[in-house]
């Protein structure tokens, strides 16, 4: 089957891809910080920038989830059985014996099975769970500074205890999806996807993928 470039990623898409990785990051090399692991900004500079960062990061939640169900791009996301045992196989064996993906990406399909039960995941549970514990932790600790209280929870500890927690699983999603970068067509292709837009994909004779001019 022939190969043309597809344009998979559109520019909103790309902008909150790279923005979230970019606060995402920064939220967790200030939060670390918060947390003890090592000194950097210094605690006071490392709470100022990580709730400087968190309201970043809610404002852009807010526009891609508009972004979403405005273009039924949500879709893309929700979760299918079909291909998962495939895909695992050929990440833990077919991978290191040339085997060909067994998915094919398309305009209309451009996740495979296993990551969009993990960006699912990471939509419903560990964001959600990060954002709410982190206003949590803003709405308790601050107020209750200059003596309000402003929700009636008795310690921070569960609240501590469950944003580290989804910190640490963001954490380790990030270094699996570096080295899943690299597991495209080549090596670079799916970061080159991810930069452009474009994407060298079969033509699979889909009228409602827009080719390259
Ligand atoms: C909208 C999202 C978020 C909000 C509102 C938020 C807010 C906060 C607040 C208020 C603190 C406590 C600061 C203090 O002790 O004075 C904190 C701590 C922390 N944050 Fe976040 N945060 C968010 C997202 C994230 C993300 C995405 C990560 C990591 C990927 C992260 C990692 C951490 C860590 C590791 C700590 C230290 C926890 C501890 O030791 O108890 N946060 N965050």
């Amino acid at each position: 089957m022939s190969k043309k470039q597809f344009y998979i990623y559109k520019g909103f898409e790309r902008f909150w891809h790279w923005m979230q990785a970019i606060l995402i990051f920064f939220l967790a090399f200030t939060g670390f910080e918060i947390h003890g692991t090592y000194s950097f900004f210094g605690f006071r500079d490392a709470v100022r920038y990580h709730n400087v960062a968190a309201y970043m990061f809610i404002g852009l939640i807010v526009f891609a989830i508009f972004w979403h169900l405005t273009t039924g791009e949500y879709k893309q996301y929700i979760p299918t059985l079909v291909n998962i045992k495939a895909q695992l196989n050929y990440y833990i064996f077919g991978i290191f014996r040339n085997a060909p993906h067994p998915t094919k990406k398309t305009v209309l399909s451009k996740l495979n099975p296993l990551q969009k039960l993990t960006y699912f995941g990471l939509k419903i549970l560990v964001i959600p769970l990060s954002l709410t514990s982190g206003l949590l932790y803003i709405f308790y600790r601050y107020p209750s500074r200059h003596g309000i209280k402003a929700i009636n929870i008795e310690t921070l500890e569960v609240i501590a205890i469950v944003h580290t927690v989804a910190a640490v699983l963001l954490v380790a999603f990030i270094i699996t999806h570096l080295y899943l970068i690299t597991t495209g067509e080549t090596l670079t292709s799916n970061l080159k996807a991810m930069l452009t837009g474009y994407e060298e994909l079969e033509d699979m004779h889909h009228t409602e993928q827009k080719e390259k001019k």
